[in-house]
């Protein structure tokens, strides 16, 4: 049986990477890792602490170097940020490295789902209306780079079981035709 390429979740923040990745690579059978997870450990400061105290260049170096560094290790499921897909650098990685998806939903529900989340850095200090349009905004910048990646699941008010089996159903294909 062929061993699957890294799998990489891409999508905006809320879309659900975090919660699918787990639950993907226990019906796969495979490691998972959270990049912004990896950038904490690596570094010892929480994402909001590394925007506050140095910048958000410095956030994407960071975002930068862990992907690089993920994409050379054993085949895993991969959660990555919302913003890390937009640096042709890392989109070129994850293209060569793997099998990218994007976990796709609209700009309400991720207003529903993020809430007043202080984890998020772009969104912070801004009211309920900024919130959405600042939202709508990012997305409507990001959609095309995420449009691009191999395979799109639409998650607006769906169970994330149902999310796993969706992608765990096609990416069996992968497995199947062994072309990785
Ligand atoms: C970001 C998304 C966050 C995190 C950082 C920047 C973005 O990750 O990397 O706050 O630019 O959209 P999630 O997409 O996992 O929330």
């Amino acid at each position: 049986m062929e061993e699957l390429p890294i799998i990489y979740l891409i999508g905006f923040m809320g879309a659900g990477k975090s919660t699918v990745a787990p639950k993907l690579a226990k019906c796969l059978s495979m490691d998972w890792v959270d990049v912004d997870d990896r950038i904490e450990e690596d570094t010892g400061f929480s994402i909001p602490e590394i925007f506050d105290y140095y910048g958000e260049d410095k956030f994407r170096n960071l975002e930068k170097k862990a992907i690089t560094s993920v994409s050379k290790e054993n085949s895993k499921i991969v959660a990555v940020g919302g913003g890390a897909p937009m640096d042709d650098e890392n989109w070129k990685i994850m293209k060569t490295s793997g099998v990218i998806i994007y976990l796709q939903i609209g700009p309400e529900e991720i207003f529903q789902r993020i809430g007043s989340d202080k984890s998020r850095p772009l969104l912070a200090g801004l009211d309920n209306g900024a919130r959405l349009e600042k939202i709508k905004e990012l997305l409507s910048k990001r959609h095309p780079r995420y449009s691009q990646a191999d395979l799109a699941v639409k998650c607006n008010g769906t169970d994330p079981q149902k999310i796993v089996e969706e992608i765990a159903q096609k990416i069996e294909s992968v497995r199947e035709s062994g072309s990785g």
